[in-house]
């Protein structure tokens, strides 16, 4: 699909966030590494251009510079902070090291009417972030709006519809950003509002229905939210050519198997392969006591059970489909480095590049709340839709140590009683994941007049937009104390129930 906008990331925090934003004004966006080739953009074609923030300092060295053809596309461009530093030192204005660094809330004056703030207040809060700023203007541009410490918030060339903000519209803390936004796509670029799920559903299904022809496509289901919705559109683009394979590996949560099986099979009428392996993996777990260890054995064994139930379809299948999201492949040459692999999880399920199929990966254009929405709008129901992530090495690397099938019974029961009180509790959709803990150590207790040694179960609830940080959730005490009680009263084996009260960072997510 042809993007209406290249939003050109220069190091910003916020650049995934600025895609998002245009995207909610249902304007297809993505995003380009800063020195992406201006010929590619002008023969692909693009609506308008924005420029995101970054750390450097313009005139430092090594301060991403995009090539200065992106601004002769002769479409309309909107320089977010940093952007808006590049704008005015390419284009002949002064860029200067402000006294004090403006970070945090100021107050924006909109002295008079323009495009860019329509239906907007004169005076409002913005968020600025930034040490250097613009002290003169290039030549042709004016100033839009101040803020106590600059005169130049705003800025923009009309006859080359090329703006400057100061300020990131982006985040929450500016108000009417939005509307900002919105002006600069609707009012100035003249763009439509065409990226809607809908839309989505008709342009991929076609796009896959001609790509796959006569031939027929296997995916790997796990009952998460992105290989649910793959295998809808699959199935809406081609039938029962496509083969959906669900590996049980023993490691799945109370009554899940039966669920995914029930809801596929059952109420969407889409035919699915389960196989059952879960003894297979729990043998293959024997002994294994370590997280990494645990996630390359569950890996192979999943990529050998896939691998043979995917052969059962016989030699007609050419397409291996997988859920990719468009956060997973942004490829951006900004300031970031390589980061460290602190857990291989990503590689679990992934399947190795030398097999014989063709990559067929429909959803890498999405972020996880669009690939939620495709997901109502093909009618899958709200307990797939709007499900916690569940890892791909399952309840394994939530029980600490050796996974026995007790401590694994135990696990399942625990993490069931969480499931079902927070849903009861009407906070289920409050906490982006829970999840109970079967730790190793045995705590003393007592139960009637015995003295008991049993298992801890640590439950941790966090919240969090991306997963990349989270902070725990604060989970009234009342839900807290009938969760424990009921856990130590119905989970034999357990006799201490603990809360997670860590952010990530410094913990993770998960325990392993
Ligand atoms: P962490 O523990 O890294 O978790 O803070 C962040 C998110 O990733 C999920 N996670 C995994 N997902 N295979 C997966 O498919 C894994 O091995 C794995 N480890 C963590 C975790 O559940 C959370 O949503």
């Amino acid at each position: 699909m042809r993007p209406q906008v290249v939003v050109l990331d220069l190091g910003s925090q916020y650049t995934q966030l600025i895609a998002r934003k245009v995207r909610e004004q249902r304007v297809y966006a993505t995003i380009e590494p800063y020195d992406v080739d201006p010929e590619a953009l002008a023969e692909r074609g693009v609506g308008a251009l924005i420029l995101s923030g970054g750390p450097a300092s313009i005139y430092a060295e090594g301060a991403p510079r995009a090539d200065a053809r992106v601004l002769e596309l002769g479409v309309p461009v909107l320089g977010i902070c940093y952007g808006l530093q590049y704008l005015a030192a390419t284009l002949g204005g002064e860029v200067a090291r402000a006294a004090a660094r403006e970070y945090g809330p100021a107050t924006l004056h909109v002295p008079s009417p323009h495009a860019l703030f329509d239906g907007v207040p004169e005076s409002f809060a913005v968020w600025m972030s930034h040490g250097d700023r613009l002290e003169k203007l290039p030549p042709a541009f004016r100033a839009l709006a101040t803020s106590d410490n600059s005169p130049y918030a705003a800025v923009g060339d009309d006859a080359r519809r090329i703006y400057g903000l100061q300020f990131h519209p982006e985040v929450t803390h500016t108000e009417h950003g939005s509307s900002i936004l919105a002006n600069f796509l609707f009012g100035v670029a003249g763009l439509e509002s065409t990226w809607t799920p809908a839309s989505f559903i008709t342009e991929k299904a076609a796009e896959i229905e001609e790509r796959v022809g006569d031939e027929h496509v296997v995916l790997g289901l796990s009952g998460g939210v992105d290989s649910s919705v793959l295998v809808s559109l699959l199935h809406r683009a081609v039938g029962d050519r496509v083969h959906a394979i669900f590996v049980d590996n023993g490691l799945m949560r109370e009554g899940e198997v039966d669920e995914i099986e029930r809801v596929f099979q059952g109420e969407l009428g889409i035919p699915l392969a389960v196989a059952r392996a879960g003894e297979l993996f729990l043998n293959k777990l024997e002994g294994v006591a370590d997280p990494e260890e645990k996630r390359r054995v569950i890996g192979h064994t999943f990529i050998d059970v896939f691998v043979a139930e995917a052969e059962k379809v016989g030699g007609r299948v050419k397409f291996l489909a997988q859920g990719t999201l468009y956060p997973d492949r942004i490829e951006s040459r900004s300031v970031k480095g390589p980061s460290d692999t602190i857990k291989t999880h990503h590689n679990v399920g992934g399947l190795p590049e030398e097999l014989p199929f063709e990559l067929l990966e429909p959803l890498a254009e999405l972020f996880k709340d669009e690939v939620r929405a495709v997901g109502r709008e093909l009618g899958l129901p709200e307990k797939i839709v709007g499900r916690h992530p569940f890892p791909g090495p399952g309840l394994a690397v939530r029980c600490i140590g050796e996974v026995t099938p007790e401590k694994l019974a135990m696990l399942r029961r625990a993490d069931a009683v969480l499931r079902e009180e927070i849903s009861e509790a009407g906070v289920y959709d409050e906490i982006a994941q829970a999840l109970a803990v079967l730790l190793s150590v045995k705590s003393v207790g007592v139960m009637g007049d015995e003295r008991t040694y049993e298992h801890v179960c640590a439950l941790r609830c966090v919240t969090t937009a991306d997963f990349m940080t989270a902070d725990w959730y604060r989970m009234c005490h009342k839900l807290m104390a009938k969760i424990s009680s009921r856990i130590t009263n119905e989970v034999a084996g357990v006799n201490r129930v603990v809360y997670d009260v860590t952010s990530k960072p410094p913990a993770t997510v998960e325990w392993e």
